[in-house]
């Protein structure tokens, strides 16, 4: 019996050779001819005035964070449903997390619960589009507007979805992306930042370059560079970006491939799941979903667990997702306790995400789907 992972790194097709192209180009540091292809692309299909690849998704976060100048005691509002690094990174400029639950239909941020966590103090907030379904971006972004916040997407799942329309993460001032494995396209690890608010652009190439205005430099825009304002090393390497550019390229069939992916878990798995209580993914009429993952939603815990179990002992891996952040140990010297976010501590126990990448073969699927369907967790 071959075990069946959770995620898989994919090759889009042009990878070895563009790695290869960039290696006999005798320049593998990052910036180079790679690195301006990908901006190129990510800005002209967005239709964005530009995109800075990073090292990370975490890293572009830590360079919105910078970018907005944060004083001690400034509050950002972020969903308690997320990965660490969407908050992490305004903690480290000194910001306080205010956790905000999530809807129970789409598990994204919950925009009714904004007024009631808006202060004076409050400088921005970040919407998650979790497993690539969109905010509710009218609603977010009026309230911000209202409340001269800043929006910052953390699009490390939505990267081509759209919600009414337009891209996920143009929405916001700054965005970021994820290229980690773990993501519809990728090169191990990397990210971006999306720049839709011209006036970041400048100091956001000086802070992902070291705080140096090495850009400038690079462009002849200056005749020597040197430090100028706070930054650190986010710059992606162009072998990296090599690897990024041949999955970019390829983006829309990447997207056709998981689109038939998670369709496949939909159909089949719907009969079972209405039979046994079990969630599916809810997509709003309004939003094109970027096809990132398949969850299920069981009716507690222990049937959770269960399932894992059940799955694990037939070779296949499916995992759970976030933890609630306002509960964590850093949570609570915030002073989250239980109870502050109910949708998120319920959620957070009974989701599970099926294996979900680029070349999960529909037998490999049909497998999980029966057995899946074996277990009766009512
Ligand atoms: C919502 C979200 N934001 C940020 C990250 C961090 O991404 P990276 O590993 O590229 O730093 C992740 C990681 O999976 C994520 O799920």
């Amino acid at each position: 019996m071959n075990r069946l992972p959770f995620n898989k790194p994919c090759l889009a097709g042009r990878e070895f050779d563009y790695l290869r192209e960039a290696i006999e180009s005798g320049r593998i540091s990052g910036d180079g001819d790679f690195t301006k292809k990908c901006h190129e692309l990510l800005s002209r299909q967005l239709g964005i005035p530009a995109a800075l690849l990073t090292t990370s998704c975490t890293h572009a976060l830590e360079m919105a964070a910078m970018l907005l100048d944060l004083s001690p005691g400034d509050e950002v509002i972020v969903p308690s449903f997320t990965f660490v690094s969407t908050i992490n990174a305004f903690v480290l400029r000194g910001a306080k997390p205010v956790f905000c639950d999530i809807r129970s239909d789409t598990l994204n941020l919950d925009e009714r619960r904004l007024p009631s966590l808006l202060t004076a103090r409050t400088r921005a907030i970040l919407p998650v589009h979790y497993a690539g379904v969109g905010c509710e971006m009218d609603a977010i972004m009026e309230i911000a507007h209202r409340h001269k916040v800043t929006v910052i997407e953390d699009n490390a799942h939505g990267l081509f979805g759209k919600y009414r329309g337009r891209w996920l993460g143009t929405f916001g001032s700054l965005t970021s992306q994820s290229f980690h494995e773990t993501k519809n396209i990728s090169c191990g690890e990397g990210g971006a930042l999306l720049i839709n608010e011209p006036a970041f652009l400048e100091r956001a190439e000086i802070i992902r370059e070291k705080g140096t205005n090495r850009s400038r430099f690079f462009r002849g825009q200056v005749d020597k560079y040197t430090w100028v304002d706070i930054g650190s090393s986010y710059v992606l390497s162009d072998l990296l970006a090599a690897f990024l550019y041949a999955q970019l390229q390829e983006w829309q069939k990447i997207q056709a491939r998981r689109q038939r992916i998670w369709q496949y878990y939909d159909t089949h798995l719907k009969a079972w799941a209405e039979a046994n209580r079990v969630g599916m993914p809810f997509v709003p009429a309004h939003c094109e979903q970027a096809w990132h993952m398949y969850y299920l939603l069981l009716p507690s815990l222990n049937q959770r667990q269960a399932l894992i179990a059940h799955l694990k002992q037939l070779g296949i891996l499916s995992v759970f997702h976030y933890l609630p952040l306002h509960l964590s140990p850093m949570g609570l010297r915030f002073g989250g306790k239980t109870g502050d976010c109910p949708v998120t501590e319920n959620i957070s126990d009974r989701l599970l995400r099926l294996p979900f990448y680029n070349d999960l073969s529909e037998a490999d699927q049909a497998r999980i789907v029966s057995a899946v369907r074996e277990s009766r967790p009512n």
